[in-house]
């Protein structure tokens, strides 16, 4: 018989600061099979999930599954504007530095995620500075700030999220968001150019999403993505890598077409840019209700899209935008929760932190992909 630790209860860990948690209470590894992190690692390929604080505070399984499975943790709230930025005077760097220590501690890689988005703004903020001075002040000292601080720690950083938004209507594609109203298109180069300044050891990267699919829409986005890398690059701008979020619906994988994306990374990648998938989950909208059939159809788009993008070598590294049922975003997007209110079922481990088809699908391609 082999002994174990006994394993700490939800109460004690919940008492416990999460830099307080020691490495061995997470280690309890599936014997089974080699965690995602290492299969990936195998094909010269980063592989890592979002997770919050909170998750491991509270789920002794998710500390497990973090161990397991990831080789990169990308938080998923707490280098966001509404964590860091409390006040327009005060920045808070309690839940950030946490989590860069639980990584760290780990010897896991970490992404910051994101520097410039609209969608994630104090209150405060409220539309931001009207005027090019004042937005530009802004933004120097949050990147200035916020960027270095973690300089030479984060493997990269999305600069900027979701810069394009073909609905807006402007000729070039992007997005009216309160960042180029003040500072018009330039508000994007200025971005990175201070992120550069303020850590030069981190790949920056412009992160987007619906970049997926073979429809006239996401085509609108990946041409308007493209001029704007190409424009960037001329300008000289320090941009590295490009982030395809892939936030994926199962019900939508009439509209996945392999060799559009392929296409699409080929372009990135001959501008000399890496491509990252940096928010990958499949939601479950649009199914029938039955668990099974849901959970082989997401297992399956996970696994098609997988093996499409990994046949590019340009593709260095998958995130999922988590990992346990338990906690998606999923279910509060009126765009990816179901329509009957049934809990979505996007990710690798179900409610109660076990394995479902995803994980063996995710595990299939990663196994099958081409070293890189
Ligand atoms: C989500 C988080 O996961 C949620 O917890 C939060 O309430 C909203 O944001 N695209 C992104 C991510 O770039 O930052 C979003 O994360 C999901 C969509």
């Amino acid at each position: 018989m082999h002994m174990r630790q006994p394993r700490p209860t939800r109460r004690q860990l919940l008492a416990t600061p999460l830099a307080l948690v020691p490495a061995s209470t997470a280690s309890t590894a599936r014997a089974s099979a080699a965690g995602l992190g290492a299969l990936a690692a195998q094909r010269g390929v980063i592989f890592g999930s979002t997770l919050t604080r909170g998750q491991v505070e509270e789920s002794p399984e998710m500390l497990r599954i973090a161990t397991d499975d990831m080789a990169m943790i990308v938080p998923g709230f707490e280098f966001k504007w509404p964590a860091l930025r409390p006040s327009a005077g005060a920045f808070d760097f309690s839940g950030a530095d946490a989590m860069l220590r639980f990584a760290e501690q780990r010897g896991q890689a970490a992404r910051g995620h994101a520097l410039v988005w609209h969608g994630a703004l104090p209150a405060w903020f409220g539309d931001g500075p009207a005027d090019a001075a004042g937005m530009h002040a802004l933004l120097r000292r949050h990147i200035g700030t916020v960027a270095g601080r973690y300089a030479g720690r984060l493997h990269s950083w999305d600069v900027v999220n979701e810069p394009v938004e073909p609905w807006d209507g402007r000729p070039d594609g992007l997005r009216a968001s309160p960042f180029l109203r003040a500072l018009g298109p330039d508000y994007i180069d200025l971005s990175f150019r201070l992120a550069a300044a303020a850590d030069p050891a981190a790949r920056l990267t412009l992160n987007e999403y619906g970049l997926e699919l073979a429809t006239a829409e996401q085509e609108a986005r990946r041409t308007a993505l493209l001029a704007l890398l190409e424009g960037m690059l001329r300008r000289g701008v320090p941009v590295h890598a490009i982030g395809i979020q892939a936030h994926l619906a199962a019900a939508a994988s009439a509209d996945f077409d392999p060799a559009v994306l392929r296409r699409f990374i080929r372009r990135v990648a001959g501008l000399g840019l890496d491509c990252y998938v940096t928010e990958l989950d499949v939601t479950d909208r649009g199914l029938p209700a039955g668990i099974a059939a849901r959970d082989a159809a997401v297992a399956r788009t996970y696994r098609g899209f997988l093996e499409a993008v990994l046949a590019e070598p340009a593709v260095k590294l998958v995130v999922l935008w988590g990992i346990s049922d338990r906690y998606t975003w999923m279910n509060d997007s009126r765009f990816a929760r179901r329509e009957d209110g049934l809990p979505v079922r996007p990710h690798p481990y179900d409610n109660e932190f076990r394995p479902k088809p995803a994980w063996h699908a995710i595990a299939g391609a990663l196994r099958a992909a081409p070293p890189r």
